[in-house]
């Protein structure tokens, strides 16, 4: 089986109305989000959440972001408190998770939750919304890569990895953010970041006039499974903070920084020649893929700024960088 790859742009109605109707099926299509590509099911339907981890080749049952098509449909799902509210009616439609208590009258499936009491949620900007108010359910969407491999932010992406195991990709051009959502749980006054992500934790500080508290340390399990230690994993080894570039090795840099030996590298690539985060988060996973094709054993990375949406670039790479099981 190829995936069929509908252009939202050049057919929206069509792809509206099959990606509907693949969704009440029960199967799993891919779809665009302004952070990365999705891998979307209903997430009321065992069936459908199931057909989720089959297709990424998910070795276990983790909790799923439930993707909503405004905040009164998370309401119907999920408990809010006020700070957690004032989140989302600040960054909602956008690049934020809220985990909050699931409401017992939700018929969010516990495959998509993992049997947790508390759901991971928002409201994704643009043709997702839109697709999930037509279906009248919420989407359970993982980043739609196989596990552990790199996010894809392009349909493409999502064609070169899992085009043969999906009926339907939906093509929205390439992700405006880059790299996944930003997780955040309150815990009565304590706002906890979980994962950092789209929307810079100093933002959210701002809006509260709070600090959002870091994890300490490797996130525990339970709480961001999705922060296991190697992941986003080009088939090449990463070298992180390169000041030097080896023979033979693939390089990206960030604002054209000077890396001493760059004219021994295979290939010299630039997350954001004019220095600017968001750029280089909307490039990053395009550009590991990029270095990956060149067929280096290793990926040299030099140095990105640790604020902003630096944050999230780091925890990325880092997670590229670390040491592998297999
Ligand atoms: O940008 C994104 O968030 C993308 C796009 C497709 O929307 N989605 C995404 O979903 O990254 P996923 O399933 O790969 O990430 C889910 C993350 C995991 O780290 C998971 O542990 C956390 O959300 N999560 C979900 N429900 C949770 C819960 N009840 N408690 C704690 N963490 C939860
Ligand atoms: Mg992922």
């Amino acid at each position: 089986m190829a995936a069929t790859i509908i252009s939202i742009e050049n057919e929206h109605d069509r792809a509206l109305k099959d990606g509907v109707s693949r969704l009440s099926e029960g199967l799993p299509i891919a779809i665009p989000t302004e952070t990365v590509y999705g891998l979307a099911a209903d997430a009321t339907n065992p069936k459908a959440v199931t057909a989720i981890y089959e297709t990424k080749g998910r070795p276990q049952f983790n909790p799923l972001i439930c993707h909503m098509a405004d905040l009164a449909m998370a309401k119907l799902h999920a408990e809010f408190d006020p700070i957690s509210e004032r989140l989302a009616q600040a960054f909602w439609p956008g690049p934020l998770t809220l985990v909050l208590p699931l409401l017992e009258t939700s018929p969010i499936h516990l495959l998509a939750t993992a049997g947790l009491d508390s759901v991971g949620v928002r409201v994704p900007k643009g043709f997702a919304s839109e697709l999930i108010r037509a279906l009248g359910r919420p989407l359970a969407a993982p980043s739609a890569n196989t596990s552990g491999k790199i996010s894809p932010t392009s349909a493409q992406h999502v064609a070169d990895d899992l085009g043969n195991k999906l009926s339907l990709i939906l093509d929205g051009g390439s992700a405006p953010v880059g790299v996944e959502s930003t997780i955040i749980r309150v815990e009565g006054k304590r706002v906890r970041l979980l994962r950092p992500g789209g929307i810079a934790a100093e933002e959210i500080e701002a809006l509260l006039g709070q600090p959002v508290e870091r994890q300490e340390g490797p996130a525990p399990t339970i709480e961001a499974p999705g922060m296991l230690a190697s992941h986003y994993a080009p088939g090449a080894f990463v070298r992180l903070n390169a000041v030097d570039a080896q023979a033979g090795e693939a390089l990206i840099r960030f604002a054209g920084q000077p890396v001493t030996g760059s004219e021994h590298a295979r290939a010299i690539f630039d997350l954001s020649a004019s220095g600017d985060l968001a750029e280089a988060a909307a490039n990053l996973f395009g550009l590991l893929k990029q270095a990956d094709a060149t067929g280096v054993e290793r990926i040299a990375i030099g140095p990105v700024p640790d604020h902003g949406l630096g944050e999230a670039i780091n925890d990325r790479l880092m997670r590229a960088a670390a040491p592998r099981d297999t």
